[in-house]
Parts: C-alpha cells; structure tokens; sequence
C-alpha cells in the first residue's frame, strides 16, 4: 500500500445525528476526549458555554438550545484518523442534515432512552434511511429512568422501518442501572457511579457464566430479569450481520451513558471495526473509487458568516479519491474553470487550520468568493466528471418578505440572496405581477426565524413576514414552458427560482392534478435539482 492509500484506508467520516437534547454534544466530546484531542475534562460538566463552543457557533443556536448548522471535528483514535459531522437536531433543519449525510460514509444515532424515537425527529432519522447509509444507534442517558429496552427496539423498528440488532444489553435502569451485557462475549460490564469528584462510573467486566460473581455484581432480581431477557433476545431479534449494517438494513444498537462515561469507548471501538472506510461515489462515468483515483471532491454545504470576525463564505467540500495538497490546480466542473483553491481550511468549529493535505474521506473548507454551489464537483485539471447532485427538498411554508427599510434594498437583496445559496432557503419570484417582492419557502418553520435573526444580525435589515397559504411545489420540467399559456387554477400561483426556473405553487394538492389535465404535455416534478 502506498502512503495515499494508507491515508485514505485509516479514514472514517461519519454524521452523528439526534434529537436535541438527546446528548449528542457530549457523546461526540467523549470521542473527542478518548482521542486526545482536546481536553474539556471538567468542563463538560462545566455547562453549556464550553459545550457550544465546540461545535456550535450561532447565537440563535445558544439561545435556542438547538443546532442549527453543522461542523466538522476530526480527531485521531487507535490509528483510525476520524471526521465526524455535526448536523442539526431539529426536524426543520432536516434537509440541512440530509446534506451532511451525503458527505458521510455512516451515521451514528442519539437516542434518549425515557424518550424513545421522539415525534419532532421521526423526519430526521428517515432521511437517514432514505440515504440508505449504515446507522449505529446509541441509546444513551441510562443513568436515567429509561423506556422498557424491547419497547426502545420496536419503536426504531416501526418509525424507521429498520431492523435493529443490540450489540449489548442494559442491565436496569436510572437508579438501578447495573451496566450492560455484551452478547457476543457474554460479559457484564458493570457500571458503579461511586467515584466520588469524577462522576464517571468505572467499567468491569465479568463473564455471565460466572454466576456468584455476576450475583454478587447485579443483585439475583437483576440477574434472573436478565437471563429471561436474553433468552427472549436470542429468539426475537434479528442475526448480527455485517453486510446488511453496512447495507443500512440492520443498525446494530448499543447503551450506554454519555454523560458518565459509560459505555461510549467500547461503542467507539464496535463502531470503527463495523464502518467502511471510505466508500466509492457515483459519477456522470461510473464510480470513482477512492483510493486509485486523483483528487475530486463535492461541495455539500455553503455557509457565509460563520465568524463575526471573518465575515466570510465557507464552501464545504468531501474529498471523494486521491490527496489534495493546497498547491494543487483543480478543476470545478461546473464553474468551467481550472484554479488553485483559495486558503483551503479545517473548520473545528470557531477555530480554523490552514490544510496542506487531506485525503478522501476528509472535509475541507473553502473560501468562496460567490463561485460555488451546492453538488459542484472538483476533479484534476485533466478529468471532467460530475458527482450526482444533492437533490432540494420541497418546501412546505411560505411567507412573502416584506422589508422595513426601503433604503435598504441592495443590503436586503445581498443577503436574502446569499442565505438561499447556502440552502438555508428557498426564494422565488413572482411571474407576472411586475412586483419585486420575494417569496421564502423552507421545508421547517424554524428556517423563518433563522432568516429574519440573520438578516437582523448579518445585514442588519429588518424584514417581516406574511404567512402564504401554499403547500405544494412543482418545479416545471419542460424546456422554454409558454407560461403564458399555461392554464392554471385559482389557487396556483407561478414563480420562478434563484436558478430562474419556472414552477408552480399550490394551497390544494387535487390542484396539481387538475393543471396537469388542463394542459397537455406539462411536466411537472417535485424535486428542484441542484
Ligand atoms: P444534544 O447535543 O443532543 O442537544 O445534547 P447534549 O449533549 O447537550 O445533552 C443534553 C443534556 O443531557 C445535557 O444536560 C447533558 O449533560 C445531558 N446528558 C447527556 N448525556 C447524558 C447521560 O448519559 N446521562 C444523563 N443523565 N444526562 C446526559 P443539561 O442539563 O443541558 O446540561 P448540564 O447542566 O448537564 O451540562
């Protein structure tokens, strides 16, 4: 193996998504700190201030509690050189999330075991599975009163129509939370809060057949509660099967407490032997394997004004194949031109590194002086080949934007316009009306507040917004449509995107049907393409 193909064959690069509030922020500090990377020992406890400076740079998301964006944090553990992508964990920002699982190999899901598969983020894990990316759940926070464990199981079964295969099996709950069963070596591991001044229980490990000492660690109520368990565990739930976790069929389910520690570095280790490193991605010719090809990479991600100080635009790309060394010429595909990329960067939330090299399976980002978009590919000079775009989800709300400030408009312009580059948005134009007002679309109402807090504090333009009755979109796939011909219907109102392509809007879905009767030959398609 050459050092590239070393590099790459070390790489893991996986999303980690959960509800908020779940625990995703201190699982992946775990990780962190089980690789050395940084030291937050004692501040993890320490509230939220150390916390949202690791990976979260927005004050909506402080103020709100939520994430909004997503960072990427790479850190070394046991020879394995490990990128994780934060995504947002509320449902509104779902398609947000379904950008960073494209640059992902797999995900890790956060679940909070008293909660179960929480309603406001059924959506977010579906995308996951809509990826068809390999998913390791992590039922997490049982130190706490947590739902009955074959309840946990079937839930994920039915919400996200997956089957689930525990790697090991909690011993109680809260209180009475003795640790976990490894199935496959048939040990306890046991857990004992007592440590006075750490909080973090200590971990050993005892063979099941080890009766008297299992008794003596579990209590004989534990311990005849388990045995009935696996027993029924054993009969009901599906064959651990490595093909179909990397398939994303069957996600393997682990426990464990984030907060104290429990559980996380055996996860971790279980996690990096079942992932793939790097895995192939699909092209306009063929797949691009990652190891024996040069350079390419895809934009999945735009973010403008990540700092304060820096004032700048951040386009994130994946390294598919080959090394990329910041000397290097390369080619954008879709821009047509062949350049050097500028200031190349990692981007460990606020704080960045300037990168001389990266390896398939790492994200890099780059400064953008307005160039890229979202789905673009890079590629050597000599080569020419598109990644498969990332396809736009259809929004569902929509409010027209009013402006307070008239005097403002250039500001107003700049900014709603570079907010919808980086999908944060939509925005459409009325046809017709000669008006030159602009219509937001998002897929989640929480995108509104996003908007109107950016344009407030990036722009600082004051903007209002009046809710729109539409519910429905179809972009119009024919080539040069005559809009002026088209028969529509009363509640339809035609706009055209930020790409100036032609579509419909719609407060009844039966309307939809009915324009496509009306006119003969119209294509219309749910998905913008990117
Ligand atoms: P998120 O990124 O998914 O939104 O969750 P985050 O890690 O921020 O965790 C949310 C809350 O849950 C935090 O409490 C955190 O300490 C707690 N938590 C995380 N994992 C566990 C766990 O395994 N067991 C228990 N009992 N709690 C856990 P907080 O009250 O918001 O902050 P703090 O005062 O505890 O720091």
């Amino acid at each position: 193996m050459d050092k590239i193909e070393q590099e790459i064959s070390r790489r893991r690069t996986f999303a980690i998504i959960s509800h908020p509030d779940a625990g995703k922020t201190t699982l992946t500090e775990k990780f962190l700190l089980y690789g050395g990377a940084i030291n937050l020992a004692g501040s993890v406890k320490g509230k939220a201030t150390a916390r949202h400076a690791v990976s979260d740079w927005m004050e909506i998301e402080k103020e709100r509690g939520i994430s909004v964006t997503s960072s990427v944090l790479q850190f070394e553990y046991d020879g394995y050189c490990i990128n994780i992508l934060d995504t947002p964990g509320h449902q509104d920002f779902s398609e947000d999330t379904y950008r960073t699982l494209m640059a992902a190999d797999s995900a890790v899901m956060v679940i909070d075991g008293g909660k179960g598969v929480e309603a406001q983020t059924r959506k977010l894990f579906k995308v996951c599975v809509m990826r068809k990316i390999p998913i390791f759940t992590f039922i997490n926070k049982m130190d706490r009163d947590a739902n009955d464990t074959f309840d946990l199981l079937d839930e994920i079964e039915k919400e996200l129509g997956i089957a689930t295969c525990p790697v090991n099996w909690p011993i109680g709950s809260g209180k009475e939370f003795k640790g976990v069963y490894e199935r496959a070596t048939r040990t306890i591991h046991s857990f004992s809060d007592t440590e006075k001044g750490t909080k973090e229980g200590k971990d050993s490990v005892t063979s099941l057949d080890d009766e008297a000492a299992v008794m003596d660690q579990i209590g004989s109520d534990a311990y005849d509660k388990l045995q009935e368990e696996i027993e029924l565990l054993d009969g009901a739930s599906a064959e651990f099967d490595l093909a179909k976790i990397q398939a994303g069929e069957l996600t393997p389910v682990f426990f464990g407490s984030a907060l104290t520690n429990f559980g996380v570095e055996v996860f971790l280790q279980h996690f990096l032997k079942m992932t793939q490193t790097p895995l192939a991605r699909i092209s306009d010719q063929g797949s691009v394997d990652p190891a024996t090809r040069d350079f390419s990479a895809f934009v999945f991600k735009i973010q403008a004004n990540m700092n304060k100080a820096h004032r700048d635009r951040v386009a994130f790309m994946r390294i598919c194949s080959g090394k990329y060394d910041a000397s290097m010429e390369v080619r954008h595909v879709q821009g047509g031109k062949v350049m050097r990329l500028s200031q190349p960067q990692q981007i460990m939330a606020d704080s960045r590194k300037i990168l001389d090299e990266a390896y398939a399976g790492d994200i890099i980002g780059v400064f953008d002086p307005g160039i890229f978009s979202i789905g673009d590919t890079l590629c050597m000079p000599k080569e020419e080949f598109r990644y498969a775009g990332i396809p736009t989800f259809a929004p569902e709300h929509f409010a027209r934007v009013r402006q307070m400030d008239t005097m403002k408009r250039k500001q107003f312009v700049k900014g709603i316009t570079q907010i919808a580059q980086e999908g944060a948005i939509q925005i459409f134009k009325e046809l017709d009306t000669g008006l030159e007002e602009i219509i937001v679309g998002v897929v989640g109402v929480l995108q509104f507040d996003v908007l109107k807090y950016r344009l407030e504090n990036e722009y600082n333009v004051d903007i209002k917004l009046e809710p729109l009755p539409y519910e429905h979109i179809r972009w119009i796939e024919n080539e040069n449509p005559d809009l002026g011909r088209l028969v529509g219907t009363s509640d339809m109102k035609k706009v055209t995107d930020l790409k100036e392509r032609p579509l419909l809007l719609f407060v009844n879905p039966w309307s939809v049907q009915m324009v496509l009767d009306r006119n003969e030959g119209l294509v219309l398609s749910e998905f913008g393409r990117s």
